[in-house]
């Protein structure tokens, strides 16, 4: 279908009778997302599944909020479009009486899937102390899937330690638990485990990934093949995500693969999740992830991307858009094109000052952005006086220093330096916005989106400045260009 068609179907999908390109409900990875009554959407490490008899999306995941060391309740929101959500309240919250939901329980990575012999819903996850020495799953039921979830218990996989979680269910019906068995020397495996009749317990491994120490599993089926999607294990920090391909679930399993451009950390995010949207005219994966922040957890961000398999060669291919909409219906999505706004061709102030830069844009960047005296300004930039997303595409390159770096390396857990930098946007001389840039590597350009309000007609300026971030450092990142939607 012509790029031009599928943009006038998604405007079809718009309420208004005159449907506006602002009316299109976008997917945009890495914004705040709010839910129908305006609040922040607070679903994270979780799972997004279709129920067909009332043909709704339903997104499951961990309630995090103000004090995140205390147990606050899974979250289900609902959606026909997977873009516009409604809040329905906890599947599960804190339980006297129930050691497993207490207020200091861990009960992470929540994963939802239809029983059909019981006819209920069953409701998994990690379920651990706060120091995360009972390595264990649990399981809720509930006849509707908007619960709430009765505790059933918790337990060992077949004995083994458990940790982080995930679960596919299969096209004919059989559903497995994807999970490491742990960190110590005996453990750094991966298995997927086939679950008895009734989704309740364990019955066999079925494949075993040794020693590959990997986290945050998920399986995407296509009709011919599976692709298991795994981080490594860096805590709230992201990394380069791999994958394996194999014909079944048994094996053989191909080698790892990075499922996004090595240095990006898989665009700053950890998977959990991949929703199959089977539309009338196409099935798109989409990639399911959260950007964790690990300074104000509240505010981490989710990012979600379509991944396309190529089944002849076993690869994944995820792409970074900044803005793309999705026809829940029929599968389809198109990522629409914005106008671009080179930083070098902006004015400057104090030690603001274009800079060389080979994987940039026209190769320049504007480097030495600060605090509210060296600034950069970007004039001329087109409006339609509505809210419009832009992305700022950047290069911070703080390092995280993990693996290659020397113990003490400012970036290493319990380090000091800046895991990012936050720039001030200001519109025409407004008040400033703060824009969160998390780091990147060395040459890799990333960028993040703010919806802003520009004036209709071409006489718009953009004003961007550095902030300080949580060492009190009030750079922000080198700024490549912007792009307008
Ligand atoms: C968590 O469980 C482990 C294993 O039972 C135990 O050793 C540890 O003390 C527990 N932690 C807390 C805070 O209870
Ligand atoms: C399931 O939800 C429906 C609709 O909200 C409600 O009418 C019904 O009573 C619920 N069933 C149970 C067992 O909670
Ligand atoms: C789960 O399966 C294990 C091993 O097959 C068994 O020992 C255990 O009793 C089962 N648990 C429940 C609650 O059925």
């Amino acid at each position: 279908m012509l790029v031009k068609e599928l943009l006038a179907s998604v405007l079809l999908l718009a309420s208004s009778a005159q449907a506006k390109p602002s009316d299109v409900r976008y997917i945009v990875p890495g914004a705040k997302w709010v839910d129908t009554e305006g609040n922040f959407i607070s679903s994270h490490a979780g799972c997004v599944v279709f129920n067909p008899s009332d043909k709704l999306w339903y997104w499951f995941g961990q309630d995090v909020k103000g004090d995140n060391s205390v147990f606050q309740g899974i979250n289900i929101y609902s959606s026909v479009d997977m873009v516009t959500w409604t809040r329905l309240g906890h599947a599960i919250g804190p339980q006297d009486g129930v050691p497993e939901l207490s207020l200091s329980s861990v009960v992470e990575r929540p994963k939802v899937i239809w029983n059909e012999p019981s006819k209920q819903w069953r409701l998994w996850w990690h379920s651990d102390n706060s120091t995360y020495g009972e390595l264990k799953q649990a399981v809720a039921t509930s006849p509707n899937i908007t619960g709430p979830y009765t505790f059933l218990g918790s337990h060992r996989p077949l004995g083994d330690f458990s940790q982080d979680f995930g679960l596919f269910q299969d096209d004919d019906g059989k559903a497995y638990t994807l999970y490491s068995n742990g960190d110590s020397a005996v453990g750094r495996d991966n298995k997927i485990d086939l679950l008895n009749a009734d989704f309740t317990n364990q019955t066999e491994t079925i494949y075993k990934f040794n020693d590959i120490d990997l986290e945050a599993p998920t399986i995407l089926r296509t009709p011919k093949k599976y692709y298991i999607v795994m981080s490594h294990k860096t805590g709230y920090r992201p990394n380069n995500v791999v994958y394996f391909s194999a014909d079944k679930l048994a094996g053989p399993w191909s080698i790892g693969a990075y499922i996004a451009p090595p240095g990006t950390r898989t665009f700053n995010t950890q998977s959990g999740w991949i929703t199959r949207v089977k539309g009338t005219k196409q099935t798109t994966y989409i990639y399911v992830a959260d950007r964790w922040d690990l300074y104000d957890l509240e505010d981490s961000r989710y990012v979600w991307l379509p991944i396309v398999p190529n089944d002849k060669t076993g690869a994944l291919e995820m792409k970074w858009r900044d803005i793309w909409a999705l026809d829940a219906r029929t599968g389809e999505f198109f990522e629409p094109k914005g106008t671009t706004y080179e930083a070098e061709r902006g004015s400057v102030t104090g030690n603001a000052r274009p800079a060389g830069a080979p994987t940039a844009s026209g190769n320049m960047v504007v480097t030495g952005i600060s605090g509210s005296s060296s600034t950069l300004t970007i004039s001329g930039i087109k409006g339609t006086g509505e809210p419009q997303w832009v992305s700022f595409y950047y290069i911070n390159n703080d390092d995280m220093g993990f693996g290659d770096q020397p113990a003490g390396s400012p970036d290493r857990i319990g380090g000091k330096f800046a895991l990012r930098r936050f720039a001030t946007i200001s519109i025409n001389g407004g008040a400033p916005v703060l824009l969160k840039q998390p780091s990147g590597n060395e040459g890799i350009v990333l960028s993040v989106p703010l919806q802003l309000t520009l004036s209709k007609g071409s006489k718009n300026t953009i004003t961007i400045g550095g902030s300080p971030n949580s060492n009190g450092l009030e750079w922000a990142a080198d700024l490549d260009k912007i792009v307008v939607y």
